[in-house]
């Protein structure tokens, strides 16, 4: 999601620093990112030429205190590990601006935790800034409060998603899953179960849901765009966070074989 995230602050006109562990993957993200904004610019949703849209960004391997240097707003897409997670906040506060905010892209994981890895002082400008898959395309951003985040920092995340051509809602507690995990989770808990009890098949439960529910991706199509192993990490963070869920096998069967998706060439269903 870094990438896609990444792409919309570049396209809505800021400077990027984009910092990932290895060179590889930066150059994976900015084919991504030249991709999808030649994509969105031959809609003329994007009115300036690829090029310079590509000039905002620059790549930084590894180097997170070098990445936050002088900016603004810092948002972090990493894996979804409250230990990684606090590593890599304390090191961007250590190094951001005192009046940067630092906003985490988490689907699952407690701001609150998250801020309390950062100095006392920095903590009211720590917020979750939730974006979906793909970044570019899905309207929406969940902003999260956690416990210590404050007004002033909620409202300049709203105009950041607003400049990014973004809807916003604003969640008030930092409670597992937000809106919108909270409720998929229990969508795709029951699809799974239907499977699992033999009552329908995945492709009638996703054909169900996009014919007659009226949603764009029916529940498995949705697991395998989104990463099976990014399911089960939010699944594994709610339930360790009290949400009471009854794992279904036919989702951790997946994750054990590695079958994530569209990621991995095959999820629920097989991608060429
Ligand atoms: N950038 C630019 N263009 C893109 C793109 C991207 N990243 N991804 C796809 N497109 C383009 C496609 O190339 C295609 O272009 P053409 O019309 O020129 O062929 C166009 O968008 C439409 O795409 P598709 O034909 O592949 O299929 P679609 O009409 O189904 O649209 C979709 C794709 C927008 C992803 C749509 O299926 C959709 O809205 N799906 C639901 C996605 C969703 O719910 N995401 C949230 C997941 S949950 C999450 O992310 C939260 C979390 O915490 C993990």
């Amino acid at each position: 999601m870094g990438h896609g995230i990444a792409e919309l602050f570049a396209i809505a006109g800021y400077e990027v620093a984009l910092v990932d562990v290895a060179e590889e993957y930066l150059k994976r993200a900015l084919q991504n990112i030249e991709w999808s904004v030649k994509k969105l610019a031959e809609k003329g949703q994007v009115k300036e030429d690829v090029q310079t849209v590509m000039s905002r960004i620059k790549t930084v391997v590894n180097d997170i205190c070098k990445a936050v240097e002088g900016v603004e707003v810092v948002v972090e897409a990493v894996v979804e590990d409250i230990e990684v997670k606090k590593r890599v906040f304390a090191e961007a506060d250590r190094c951001a601006p005192p009046e940067a905010i630092l906003a985490t892209n988490t689907s699952s994981l407690p701001i609150t935790e998250i801020a309390e890895a950062v100095k006392p002082e920095r903590r009211p400008r720590v917020v979750g800034m939730h974006f979906f898959n793909p970044p570019p395309l899905m309207p929406l951003v969940e902003i999260i409060r956690g416990r210590y985040t404050s007004d002033e920092t909620v409202k300049k995340t709203a105009e950041y998603a607003a400049r990014l051509g973004k809807q916003t809602v604003v969640v008030n507690r930092d409670v597992p899953g937000f809106i919108v995990n909270r409720i998929l989770a229990r969508v795709n808990e029951a699809a799974c179960w239907m499977v699992a009890r033999g009552e329908a098949t995945v492709q009638e439960i996703d054909s169900a849901l996009m014919y007659k529910a009226g949603l764009p991706m029916g529940a498995f199509i949705l697991m395998d765009y989104t990463g099976i192993d990014v399911v089960c990490f939010i699944g594994d963070a709610m339930l360790k966070r009290g949400f009471k869920t009854h794992p279904c096998p036919v989702i951790t069967e997946k994750c054990q074989q590695k079958k994530y998706g569209v990621k991995t060439g095959e999820g629920f269903y097989k991608y060429p």
